[in-house]
């Protein structure tokens, strides 16, 4: 790892859990997951080029000037949230939102939650982007509010709860709700929305980043880290592929890649046979008839395919040994308890999101808030690999992490996706600890890349096991792979 511009990424390949058996809306998980039964056949825009940023300079140079948008004096200070309603006492952090625009002629603005470090902690945290995925679900629904924030939403959807095991103990943490139309981002011109994509997410939160450092300006010369999860296995990379190109011009931060759609769908169903999940009959059937590295799927493939999906029955795919949510109104006297994820999170979240003083303390639109939007998607490379190896080999350190509960992007396919990067490996595969119980098993490659797995998480790694969450990303901010002994 080299220590200039010293720039990392984080990201993993899982799914939310519990939304797809509550019948809200679907989660970022389901989403992603449509996304990629159905891209299969469109021809993807953005050829997975060695460099992507420099394609997408290439591509789209008339609408690619990611500058300063607007004067940020004062509007720092003016971010500054008072409290939250409903926060529990003696918080010792402070806490930012707002809109920050990152394009004035549409009048396009990116909306983001910042919370700091204690305010007696060390100076020397670093600062980190963190990306939910979808396409189109909320960094502050499910990254704040449900998974690494500050907080989580108590059952009577109104009041919070402290998390003790938020990655502010150890970082200054941004969710950004991107790309706009998520949450509270928003764009005056609608046609925005339909044009979103890959490209356009990209560019807009590199501007976003630019645009928050004038803002935040003391956090111009801290470590930066990008983090993400679920579809955002493509914004960080690309992202991280941006600032590295622009890095060369402007000096600017730094990032540059995603994982394998084919790859991935075959790690799906390999994971159901090996847990339990499916039978020998599907499993093989699957085998023979499904070429998923093709653009086309057979009739056949499609019948097993389905039938996989039906043996599986009524579980919560994204954390496949967890409790659904069974119960989804809110409830008024219980405490809810970070050791213990209550699957119908996401309904108390978006009532607490969608109270007016809560959006006000926030200065977000008084508008009605969802955890995710559809989007039409215009442009994704099928694979994010080359990107990624791009990305390796400018210097800056990557680790994907993965829950091994995850049915639906499950280790076994990010496995398979990082084979074929052909990596050398540096410190081979061993059981990595957290409060003297192994937390997961991690195996460093050469070049800087690390898969780290997190025993008995889902998808949403940090609402499930949120204190061996803490203990990976502590080592990861720190450049050193989790504790090898307990
Ligand atoms: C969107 O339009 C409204 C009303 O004209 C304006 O107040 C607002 O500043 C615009 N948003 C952006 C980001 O330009
Ligand atoms: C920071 O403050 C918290 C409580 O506000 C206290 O528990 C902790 O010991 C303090 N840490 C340092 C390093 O002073
Ligand atoms: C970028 O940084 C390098 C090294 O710190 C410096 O030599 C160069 O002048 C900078 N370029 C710009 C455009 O600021
Ligand atoms: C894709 O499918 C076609 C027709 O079924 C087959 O001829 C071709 O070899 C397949 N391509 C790959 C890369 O397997
Ligand atoms: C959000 O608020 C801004 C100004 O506060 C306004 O201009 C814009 O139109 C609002 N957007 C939506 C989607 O309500």
């Amino acid at each position: 790892m080299k220590p200039v511009l010293y720039s990392c990424l984080l990201f993993s390949f899982w799914l939310l859990s519990f939304l797809s058996f509550c019948e809200a809306a679907d989660g970022q998980g389901e989403i992603l997951h449509k996304l990629l039964m159905s891209g299969r056949s469109e021809k993807s825009r953005i050829s997975s080029s060695r460099s992507w940023a420099a394609g997408l300079h290439g591509s789209n140079p008339a609408t690619y000037s990611p500058v300063s948008i607007e004067p940020q004096d004062g509007k720092m200070e003016a971010d500054e949230i008072d409290a939250l309603p409903g926060q529990p006492d003696g918080i010792d952090f402070d806490q930012y939102a707002g809109y920050v625009t990152v394009d004035q002629k549409a009048g396009r603005a990116l909306f983001y939650y910042f919370v700091e470090s204690p305010r007696n902690s060390s100076s020397n945290n670093p600062l980190i982007l963190w990306l939910n995925g979808g396409p189109g679900c909320s960094s502050l629904g499910y990254g704040a509010m449900s998974e690494l924030g500050p907080f989580r939403v108590n059952s009577d959807g109104q009041t919070l709860f402290r998390n003790d095991f938020a990655w502010n103990n150890v970082a200054n943490v941004i969710f950004l709700e991107s790309p706009a139309g998520v949450g509270f981002s928003y764009s005056n011109t609608s046609s925005d929305y339909d044009n979103a994509g890959d490209t356009t997410t990209a560019i807009d939160t590199y501007t976003f980043l630019v645009n928050w450092l004038e803002r935040f300006p003391q956090y111009k010369s801290t470590d930066f880290f990008i983090a993400g999860e679920s579809y955002a296995g493509h914004y960080v990379p690309q992202l991280a592929s941006t600032i590295l190109y622009n890095n060369e011009n402007t000096n600017q931060t730094v990032g540059n890649g995603l994982l394998d759609d084919a790859i991935t769908l075959r790690g799906i169903y390999d994971n159901f046979w090996t847990h339990a999940l499916n039978s020998d009959e599907t499993y093989k059937g699957i085998h023979k008839y499904c070429d998923f590295a093709n653009d086309t799927v057979s009739e056949k493939c499609f019948e097993f395919t389905g039938q996989a999906d039906d043996e599986i029955g009524d579980i919560d795919i994204y954390n496949i040994y967890a409790p659904i949510c069974l119960d989804s109104s809110l409830k008024s006297g219980s405490h809810g308890s970070v050791h213990d994820f209550d699957p119908c999170t996401d309904y108390y979240v978006e009532n607490y999101l969608n109270i007016p003083e809560v959006q006000k303390a926030l200065h977000a639109n008084q508008t009605e808030w969802t955890h995710c939007r559809y989007y039409a998607w215009t442009d994704r490379p099928p694979t994010i690999l080359p990107i990624l190896k791009n990305i390796i080999e400018s210097g800056v350190s990557v680790w994907i992490y993965s829950g091994d509960n995850d049915g639906r992007v499950p280790v076994a396919a990010t496995r398979y996706s990082l084979n074929m990067l052909k990596l050398g490996v540096k410190k081979g595969w061993h059981g990595w600890y957290s409060e003297k119980e192994v937390g997961g098993y991690v195996v460093e490659y050469e070049g800087g890349l690390s898969l780290v797995t997190v025993r008995g998480a889902g998808h949403l790694v940090p609402s499930n096991q949120p204190q061996r969450a803490l203990t990976f990303i502590s080592s990861f901010l720190q450049g050193t792979l989790p504790p090898s002994t307990p």
